[in-house]
Parts: C-alpha cells; sequence; structure tokens
C-alpha cells in the first residue's frame, strides 16, 4: 500500500492506495472516531460491494446502509434528501461518520451531505471508479448539480481519509474506465510532460487494465492533485488549471442531458477543443494538437463534441463557476504541461471550435 498525504493544516489527511483495501478494517478504523457509520452507496455499486465492507465493520460498529439510485441524473436534491432523512430517522447525531463508497456522483453527494448535516459531521471517501480514484475524492470538492448547471451546489469539505482500493477497478465497464482517463491525461497536459509522456507509451496497458499500470496512474494523478489543491485548497486561483476541459465538457453533460454523454467523455472531448483553441493562439503546434487528440482517442475517448448550437454552448458556458463579469475564462495550455485560465483567447476562433457544422 502507498500513502499520499494531503496538507491542510488541521484539515490533513491521507490517500491510501493499494488492493484489498475495502475490508481493512484497522485501516479505516483509525480514523472511525465514534460508534456510528452510514454508508452511502448506489444500487449498482451496493450489489457489488456493500456486503464485503458492511461485513468488516459491522462486528465493531453500528453501521446504517443509505442505498441511492445509480447515476448523474440523480446528483440532486432529491438524493441529498434521502440522505438527511435517513439520518434523521436513524436519530444520527454530531457523531457519525458518513462513508462514501462508489463513484464521483456518491462522493460528491455525500461529502455535501456530510458538510451540511447538522452544519458538519465526519466524512470518509472511499473512491470506486478510476475517475473518483484519481481526481473526485481528493481535494474536498463537494456538491449537487441544478438542473441549470452542472455542480452549481456544493461545498469545500474535506474527507478525513481517502481509501482508494485498486481492485475494485476489475468490475468497472470499459466506457467508465475511458471516462476517468480524461482526467489522468488532464494532469499531464497542465503540469506533468514527463507523465504525459509515460501516458502516450503506457495507454494500451491502462485501456487493458493492467493493475500495475493503473496504480502508477492512480499514485501520480493524485500525486500532482495534491500538489495543486494544497498550494489553492478554495480555488482563488491555481487550482481552477483542474478545469482544463471542464468549460466545455460541463456544457456538454448538461445539453446532452446528465448521464448521456459520461463527465469524462465530455472532458475528454472538452480536453481537444481547449487544444484547438491554444493551437490557435500559438500556443500548440499542429504535432502538438495530433499528440493530444490522438493519446484522448487512444483512451477511448470521444474527440469530436455534440452537434450543440454555438449560442446554446455560449450560453451553458457562461454559467460556469470561472465566468466573471460576464466574460468566460478557460482553461487554456500556454504549451505541453503548462495551462493557464484566461479570457485572452480570440471570440471568432472559439465560436469556430464550437460550430460543429464548420468541421
Ligand atoms: P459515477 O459516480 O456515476 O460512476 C460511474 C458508473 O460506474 C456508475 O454507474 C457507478 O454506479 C458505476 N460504478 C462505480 N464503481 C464501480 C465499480 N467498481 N464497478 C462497476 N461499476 C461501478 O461517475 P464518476 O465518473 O465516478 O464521477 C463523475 C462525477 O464526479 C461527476 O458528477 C463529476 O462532476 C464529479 N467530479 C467531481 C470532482 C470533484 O473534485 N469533486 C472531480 C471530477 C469529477
Ligand atoms: N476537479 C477539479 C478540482 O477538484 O478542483
Amino acid at each position: 500500500m502507498k500513502t499520499i498525504n494531503i496538507q491542510f493544516d488541521d484539515r490533513s489527511y491521507p490517500i491510501y492506495i493499494g488492493q484489498n483495501l475495502i475490508s481493512d478494517f484497522s485501516l479505516i478504523n483509525q480514523h472511525l472516531p465514534h460508534k456510528k457509520i452510514a454508508v452511502v452507496t448506489n444500487n449498482l455499486v451496493a450489489d457489488i460491494y456493500l456486503d464485503t465492507l458492511i461485513n468488516s465493520l459491522s462486528p465493531h460498529k453500528d453501521v446504517i446502509s443509505i442505498i441511492l439510485t445509480d447515476g448523474e441524473k440523480h446528483k440532486n436534491t432529491d438524493s441529498l434528501n434521502i440522505i438527511y432523512s435517513e439520518l434523521l430517522k436513524n436519530k444520527a447525531d454530531r457523531n457519525i461518520t458518513l462513508i462514501a463508497l462508489g463513484g464521483g456522483v456518491i462522493g460528491d453527494i455525500t461529502g455535501f451531505a456530510a458538510a451540511t448535516y447538522m452544519r458538519g459531521v465526519n466524512f470518509i471517501q472511499i473512491p470506486t471508479t478510476l475517475l473518483s480514484q484519481v481526481d473526485s475524492s481528493v481535494g474536498g470538492k463537494t456538491g449537487i448539480n441544478h438542473p441549470l448547471g452542472k455542480n452549481m451546489i456544493g461545498a469545500f469539505y474535506q474527507p478525513k481519509c481517502v481509501i482508494t482500493d485498486v481492485n475494485v477497478l476489475t468490475t468497472l465497464p470499459r466506457r467508465e474506465l475511458s471516462a476517468g482517463l480524461a482526467e489522468v491525461i488532464k494532469y499531464g497536459l497542465i503540469r506533468d510532460i514527463r507523465f504525459f509522456e509515460w501516458l502516450e507509451d503506457n495507454m494500451q496497458s491502462l485501456v487493458g487494465m493492467k493493475q500495475d499500470y493503473l496504480m502508477e496512474a492512480i499514485l501520480r494523478s493524485c500525486q500532482n492533485k495534491a500538489d495543486v489543491v494544497e498550494a489553492d485548497e478554495f480555488e482563488s486561483g491555481i487550482r481552477a488549471i483542474l478545469n482544463l476541459g471542464h468549460t466545455f465538457g460541463h456544457a456538454i453533460e448538461v445539453a446532452q442531458g446528465y448521464g448521456n454523454w459520461l463527465h469524462g467523455e465530455a472532458v475528454g472531448a472538452g480536453i481537444v477543443m481547449a487544444a484547438k483553441l491554444s493551437q490557435s493562439m500559438n500556443w500548440l503546434s499542429d504535432k502538438d494538437l495530433k499528440r493530444i487528440t490522438k493519446l484522448i482517442k487512444n483512451a477511448g475517448l470521444p474527440t469530436i463534441p455534440p452537434n450543440i448550437s454555438v449560442e446554446k454552448y455560449l450560453e451553458l458556458m457562461m454559467l460556469d463557476k470561472k465566468t466573471k463579469d460576464g466574460q468566460i475564462n478557460l482553461v487554456l495550455q500556454k504549451s505541453m504541461g503548462e495551462a493557464v485560465l484566461t479570457n485572452a483567447y480570440d471570440s471568432s476562433k472559439l465560436r469556430q471550435i464550437l460550430d460543429q457544422s464548420s468541421h
């Protein structure tokens, strides 16, 4: 097992990365100060992993399970209310720990429930998708979607620990694995060109789910994310670079209906759109753009966005949390391995990239 420690003063915490960690009671117990625990998961993950976790916890703890309906379209107030109601029905007081067992949807909702139930209770992440292991479980962003905008309601709230069990990826559908790889590629592009090159060399092994390679990719991704969020926990500056491709991606997710394009797929196509705009500013060469497009494609991700009208794109992109004074700010690539948040792009070029009918 490897451990990455995230340093946030009194809110520092470890990310444990290894095999068969879900059933390791002594590991999780270091972060369980209370008797009462609520495991929040969804119907799909519950069928595969809930018993393993409950069997490890229940001889020592009072455990309740809260099973939500699977899917991005359930990352909403209804699911949140189910959690609050179950906690209240079970007379949960402040001495409870919420454990999120699932992908980014479960992690984000459970984290927000933990941040807000009785103004804040203990919270542990057990991420079960590649995407949640390399990104959403790290750094404390929690929240839910609004019908009009992605992740619009939320809080920064750090977990007590993250338990990343690489074994659970064996049951992950290929499409979900690819979605996670979009965020992995992102780290290489924004700040770690050596990692990008490693991904170019080893993408086949990652897509082929080779455990050693997945472990390496998770470690390097989490270390990159830890470095960025430690420098800027509340996203007043550098943390925004973690959103490469996301302003485009979130617009795609909302326009297509939550869950139709997976978050990672939308981010993958969004990374290519950002690269095109960066290339139009001569920050990237034609060759760089080809390398990026090829790696996204080799990861099994779409490189061409869906056909959405330019006006709809711009309307949705305007809702992005990085928009300031009516100006859409975008994370673009200054070079390979370097990203910048900027509004100094050519708007007509942006419109051209958004306009699929012109391609
Ligand atoms: P997800 O949570 O919907 O999981 C994807 C699918 O895989 C679901 O059907 C899920 O039930 C299933 N699943 C989970 N683990 C499995 C396993 N081990 N085996 C088989 N199936 C499994 O989606 P995701 O890609 O994990 O996360 C996407 C969400 O994360 C989005 O809502 C996005 O906004 C959010 N996100 C948040 C952050 C953050 O910093 N908080 C960062 C990136 C993404
Ligand atoms: N996923 C972007 C962030 O955590 O800031």
